[in-house]
């Protein structure tokens, strides 16, 4: 449900990718709310536990190139995050805090 969804933004994407970043990133994740993403990662403490991993600003753990690389991915990846760490974020909010990581970190460029 979630990858159809994510597949279909990601197509939709395309043609705003160059124009309109921030829309761009609602694109991928539809329903995905940027002001509510921020503002669960700033209540979940993410970057604080990144620092401790990889010091710096933790910005270092968000590797674009790795396995994390496509926006879809990277929603997964936020949902186990939410699973594993316990924090009860609906399936909204995991694309909303997908969509601030990729607006901030990952800037997935639509593939051709
Ligand atoms: C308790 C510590 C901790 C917290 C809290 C935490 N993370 Fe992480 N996160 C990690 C660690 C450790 C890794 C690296 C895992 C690895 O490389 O296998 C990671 C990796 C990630 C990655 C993958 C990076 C990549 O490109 O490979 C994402 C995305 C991510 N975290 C998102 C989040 C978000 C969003 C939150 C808050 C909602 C969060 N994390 C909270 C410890 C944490």
């Amino acid at each position: 449900m979630v990858t159809t969804l994510l597949t279909a933004g990601a197509a939709g994407a395309q043609a705003t990718a160059s124009t309109a970043p921030a829309a761009a990133a609602l694109h991928r994740y539809p329903g995905a709310d940027l002001a509510l993403g921020e503002k669960l990662v700033r209540e979940h403490k993410c970057t604080e536990c990144h620092v401790r991993k990889v010091g710096g600003d933790g910005s270092a753990i968000y590797k674009p190139k790795g396995r994390i690389n496509t926006p879809a991915a990277l929603a997964t990846m936020v949902e186990m995050c939410n699973t594993e760490l316990n924090l009860g974020l609906f399936p909204d909010d995991v694309l909303s805090v997908a969509a601030v990581l990729q607006r901030d970190h990952y800037r997935f460029v639509a593939k051709p």
